[in-house]
């Protein structure tokens, strides 16, 4: 099992131009995504130097945590374990080559602005004394991982031993996940007997399975059920990286307080009403209102890199479940005025054709698992 996280950015960014690449493949792959309120697994198969999808599950952990359907929940690794097994079982998961993501709440990405001369030596010194600043637990507490942001071609050059320096300020892109979280996941990997080389920040798989070599900045919003994680990938690096502290579920918690109903009514209203204020006004008004903090917090974050960087944001991409929302993807359009799409990931996957209309439809609920799951294969 690799705990230094080694490679986690160059494996994830090299495979987003060449999924097939390397020879390092296994034939079969199976990504699970444990999200705040339910797992997601998704198994492929490579044949032919496709991708070809052989199954996909979802289940909610609501249940197991005695509490509702769309529910965010904080479970022990048993009851976590136990219900992997069951999705797996469901979905007729034949493998145990599995990637599993990490979520973002399990972890902290941020970017270190690093002046002067730095050779890569250097950078493996300095960057743990640094991210002590951004990080709220001792050091060796957790696992650390780094990439370096390319800067402009000239402002690179070669020293005489062939190291790579960099001549101005540089930028290093940083994910610490904490050594507790590591050894969780190893546990439950071990409870469902499941054998994984490495684990894989969520973010990382989401750009692997939704984006299409896009170079132009692109916003990705991954809206889950307890909070949104939104950052602004260019040419497939993440520039920036941002937690809005709210998700699905808090829509669906404001519903039920307003219109004093049940979680599990509101969750359905949720789901059946969105944004149409056609079919229900009082409802629409309701989730518009959680809508509209998740938008301007992330505007905020789009108009700092816009300015800092003197580049426009090209698209939006939507993935998690709580993109699904009616509405959604006009009210995006028509608040931040570019492109938005829905991420497509079982595009990147062979299956059969009549399958083609629900994968697109379920795609954005799938995004991590089918990146992890690509991951594996590459
Ligand atoms: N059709 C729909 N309309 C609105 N919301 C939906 C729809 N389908 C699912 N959701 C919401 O999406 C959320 C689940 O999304 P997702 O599976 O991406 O979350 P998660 O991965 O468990 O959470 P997180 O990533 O925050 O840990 C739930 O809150 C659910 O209510
Ligand atoms: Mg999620």
């Amino acid at each position: 099992m690799d705990n230094s996280l080694k490679k986690i950015f160059s494996e994830g960014l090299t495979s987003l131009s060449s999924v097939f690449a390397s020879n390092k493949f296994k034939d079969d792959a199976l990504g699970i995504d444990i999200g705040s309120s339910s797992i997601k697994v998704v198994q492929l198969k490579k044949k032919g130097g496709k991708a070809v999808l052989q199954t996909y599950g979802v289940l909610s952990l609501g249940p197991y945590g005695k509490t509702d359907i769309g529910a965010v929940t904080n479970l022990q690794t048993e009851d976590i374990a136990r219900a992997l097994l069951d999705v797996i079982k469901e979905s007729n998961v034949t493998t145990n080559s599995a990637v599993i993501a990490i979520p973002s709440l399990s972890s902290l990405i941020f970017t270190l602005s690093l002046p002067g001369k730095i050779s890569e030596s250097q950078l493996s010194k300095i960057i743990p004394i640094e991210a002590r600043k951004y990080i709220p637990v001792p050091i060796s507490e957790v696992a650390l991982d780094w990439f370096v942001i390319p800067q402009e071609a000239e402002s690179f050059e070669t020293d005489t031993e062939n190291e790579s320096i960099v001549k101005s300020n540089i930028e290093v892109l940083v994910v610490a996940i904490h050594n507790d979280t590591l050894s969780k996941y190893r546990d439950i990997l071990k409870k469902t007997n499941l054998h994984s080389d490495s684990f894989e920040m969520e973010i990382f798989s989401n750009i692997r399975s939704s984006f299409n070599h896009d170079l132009a900045p692109v916003l990705l919003i991954d809206f889950g059920a307890s909070k949104t994680k939104v950052s602004i990938v260019e040419a497939g690096i993440v520039r920036v990286f941002h937690v809005v502290n709210r998700g699905s579920q808090d829509i669906t918690k404001n519903i039920a307080q307003s219109m004093a109903i049940t979680f599990e009514e509101a969750e359905k209203l949720k789901r059946s009403v969105g944004l149409d204020a056609k079919i229900d006004s009082k409802v629409a008004s309701i989730i518009s209102l959680s809508i509209d903090y998740i938008f301007s917090d992330i505007s905020s974050v789009v108009l700092a890199y816009e300015k800092k960087y003197n580049k426009n944001i090209s698209k939006i991409i939507l993935v998690g479940g709580g993109s699904l929302l009616q509405g959604l993807l006009e009210g995006a359009k028509e608040n931040f005025k570019i492109e938005v799409i829905y991420g497509n990931p079982f595009s990147k996957t062979e299956a059969p054709a009549f399958l083609g209309p629900i994968l697109e439809v379920s795609g954005p609920e799938f995004s991590v698992a089918v990146g992890l799951a690509l991951r594996q294969l590459s």
